[in-house]
């Protein structure tokens, strides 16, 4: 049967073209100089897409042989393989322009982002999608901090996993509310129905597609499933310092669009407000006996054993933030927070200590002033207060 106005052929049973014969997912491949890995990928990834109906769509970003490589390899493929090479133009908006380029001109109701570079297990990202397809939610995150979930070997370089773990508390810090539930905003491995998520919202400056997608979209529904990073396979990491700046310009442009309701969340509901003012309230009490310790010290350090002010100024800050952290612990957080206490315990003293640099110069500048040192050190404790706080409750203790 031919259907005579534009002459396709249809099923058998009549049923109308298009719709059905469409792929159900896209899998949206950003690639820049991958050549080593894209058959080791498809090998992999292709035939175990057949039963979930999707197709595969490069962006591709190269100047080495990724893209002859990317258009032999389809040939070979069960599932359609698609590919967008773009202009150099088009390339300046790096990964986060690629992925959102790759969405737009994906045919179905489903996207699946993953790398190209097999650090996203294939068969990891075909699980993915397979939930996806199955389950009533918008987003999916593939995550390595939740389950079985792990950073394994993917991470190993030097100082890699310590600038995830913070830029995952940084974000979550920052976004407290909307992330309270997701525990890796910053995998680039997840799908996401095109239908309910609003694709024209997106700023394709930062590179953090799925961090703008969750805070865009804050009615989205979310499911986590996880998976173990791997290391590359061949080839080298497209991450720089260049990038990092990127993202916390990034971080700075949410927030900050945040806090003027552009992103369409919510604001926080009163009872919240109640409830981290009174932790405040008790933060500042417990603050205040610690200052009470940390004069005693000084105390005893600068006038029984006669070390210098501020030499005793360091020390006593070790003993008030030992004492504050144990009362802060115990009566205004109660366990809250990630990691172990002891964990919790010694940034809080990292904290302190950073502050500490910042006081000590002014405890000086007072006492030239003519300020006792008592007086001195107490005042530059209360001055940041507010600070100590906001990094204890939006950080170290951020539920
Ligand atoms: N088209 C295009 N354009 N692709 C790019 C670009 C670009 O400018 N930059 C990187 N890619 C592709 C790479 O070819 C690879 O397939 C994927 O994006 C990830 O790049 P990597 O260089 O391997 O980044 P990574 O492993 O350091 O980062 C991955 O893990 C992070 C979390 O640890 C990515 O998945 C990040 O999105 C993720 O946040
Ligand atoms: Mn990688």
């Amino acid at each position: 049967e031919v259907d005579t106005n534009t002459g396709t052929a249809l099923e058998k049973d009549g049923e109308a073209a298009g719709e059905e014969r469409l792929p159900a997912l896209t899998v949206v491949i950003p690639a820049r100089n991958e050549q080593e890995n894209i058959t080791a990928l498809l090998e992999r990834l292709a035939p175990a897409l057949v039963p979930l109906r999707a197709e595969i769509l490069f962006v591709d970003d190269s100047d080495d042989d990724t893209t002859a490589v990317i258009e032999c390899a389809a040939v070979l493929s069960p599932v359609p393989v698609r590919w967008i090479h773009r202009s150099l133009a088009e390339r300046s908006g790096g990964l986060g322009s690629a992925v959102l380029a790759g969405a737009s001109a994906a045919c179905s109701e489903w996207v699946l982002v993953m790398d190209a570079d097999l650090q996203h297990p294939p068969e990891a990202a075909v699980r993915l999608a397979a939930t996806a397809l199955r389950h009533d939610v918008d987003i999916v995150i593939g995550t390595r901090y939740a389950g079985t979930g792990s950073t394994g070997e993917g991470l190993a370089a030097p100082g890699r996993s310590l600038v995830s773990s913070w830029s995952n508390r940084l974000v979550k810090a920052a976004f407290p509310r909307r992330l309270a539930t997701v525990t890796d905003p910053m995998s680039g491995l997840f799908a996401f129905r095109r239908s309910t998520v609003d694709l024209r919202r997106m700023q394709p400056r930062g590179f953090k597609v799925l961090l703008e997608l969750l805070l865009r979209n804050p009615s989205a529904r979310v499911a986590e499933l996880a998976y173990v990073f791997e290391p590359r396979h061949a080839g080298q990491t497209k991450a720089s310092l260049r990038q990092g700046a990127t993202f916390l310009r990034q971080v700075v442009r949410l927030r900050r669009q945040r806090l003027v309701g552009q992103l369409r969340s919510g604001t926080p509901t009163g009872r919240e407000r109640l409830r981290q003012a009174w932790r405040m309230l008790a933060f500042g009490l417990v603050g205040t006996t610690g200052i009470l310790v940390n004069t005693g010290a000084l105390w005893g350090l600068a006038h029984l054993l006669g070390l210098h002010n501020l030499v005793a100024a360091a020390f006593a800050t070790q003993a008030s933030t030992l004492w504050n952290w144990a009362l802060v612990e115990v009566l205004v957080y109660r366990g809250r927070g990630s990691g172990s206490a002891a964990g919790r315990g010694v940034r809080f003293l990292l904290m302190n200590n950073a502050l500490m640099l910042l006081r000590l110069p002014f405890i000086a500048l007072l006492m030239r002033a003519d300020l006792g040192v008592y007086s001195a050190n107490a005042l530059t404790l209360v001055a940041l207060f507010a600070l100590r706080f906001l990094l204890s409750d939006r950080v170290i203790y951020a539920a």
